[in-house]
């Protein structure tokens, strides 16, 4: 028996069931697969459902205020992942009526679509032998076969994109969602479950109990370090928030008002006043970590009650503007 016979076997009776499973429609294959770039499947079904809900089509997501995309999004995070995909279903009405190609190198040719994607939505949606090689599916890979290529290098996922291409069987789709079950739920990064691997009798990191040391994720880069001083100022149940410019980290989404650096007591007096904010009462500090894929924000928090009255450049959380998470936290 070939290691792909025995992982379809387990897949068959241990796959989990997730809404956009067996749906056969690619664009609920496409948004999935796109939220679980991001987070984890638990974590993904929620977002999944409010945006299928209220964007259920391509024409949907084509036509839809950009605003609206980011609260649909908000605390997924890399929020260019949405707006990649919006750009995606514009170039999909705008080339192709809203179908969606069915090979891989048109659907790569497609905004935010790289060769994962592609892979996913070609096999589980139309039933191609292309594999959608990811994280889980080269630990997993890496792990079988002792192979300590660095698996952050295009060339080494090249090539396990080439070797499972030719060992996709009749069941492409279910065979690339069972690498992903099995990474999610017995081949774990830090402490696999072995025992109950059905891979456990090919797999030569576990003849040797060397899975620690597979994949080799080459060298990390460091993350950016970065302190600020953020305001969380509160009227009853609202905030003071504003919207963040149009370039960089988290553009276009709504912040609560900082400044670059931890603020001493007599800085944030003035820093408030130049914000046009007046304190009702004392204030507390509070500290906040967020970690983004480069930088990582560690945020002295400044939270205080004023009153509610206009300030300028600023307007009061709705509940309908886009808040990244890491704002959200410091409220918390
Ligand atoms: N992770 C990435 N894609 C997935 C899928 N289709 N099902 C479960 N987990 C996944």
């Amino acid at each position: 028996m070939e290691f792909t016979d025995a992982l379809l076997k387990w897949y068959d009776e241990h796959k989990r069931t997730l809404p956009w499973r067996g749906t056969g429609d690619a664009y609920a294959v496409l948004v999935s697969e796109i939220m679980l770039q991001q987070t984890r499947a638990a974590a993904v079904i929620p977002y999944y459902g409010r945006f299928m809900a209220e964007l259920p089509t391509v024409f949907r997501l084509a036509a839809c205020d950009e605003e609206k995309l980011l609260k649909l999004w908000e605390g997924l995070g890399y929020y260019s992942r949405a707006r990649n995909l919006k750009k995606c279903a514009e170039a999909m009405v705008r080339e192709y009526g809203g179908r969606f190609p069915k090979s891989v190198e048109e659907l790569k040719r497609l905004p935010g679509i790289g060769p994962y994607t592609a892979g996913a939505i070609a096999s589980i949606a139309f039933g191609e032998p292309e594999p959608a090689v990811d994280g889980n599916v080269l630990r997993v890979m890496a792990r079988l076969f002792e192979d300590g290529d660095d698996v952050t290098d295009q060339k080494v996922r090249d090539r396990w994109t080439g070797f499972l291409r030719d060992r996709m069987g009749d069941r492409p789709g279910d065979l690339n969602q069972s690498f992903m079950d099995l990474g999610s739920l017995v081949c774990l990064p830090k402490a696999p479950l072995c025992e109950s691997c059905p891979l456990a009798s090919f797999c030569g990191a576990k003849e040797h109990g060397a899975q620690a040391d597979y994949p080799n994720r080459g060298e990390k880069k460091r993350k950016r370090e970065e302190s600020l001083t953020v305001f969380a100022v509160r009227d009853g149940d609202s905030f003071l928030i504003r919207h963040r410019s149009e370039a960089g980290l988290l553009s276009g989404l709504y912040e609560l008002p900082n400044r670059p650096g931890h603020l001493s007591q007599d800085e944030i007096g003035q820093a408030l006043t130049e914000l046009g904010v007046r304190p009702l009462g004392s204030w507390e500090i509070v500290s906040r970590k967020h970690v983004f894929t480069h930088v990582i924000w560690h945020m002295q928090v400044v939270r205080l009650n004023a009153a509610r009255v206009e300030v300028p450049g600023c307007l009061w959380y709705t509940g309908a503007e886009p808040l990244p998470e890491a704002f959200l936290k410091c409220l918390r």
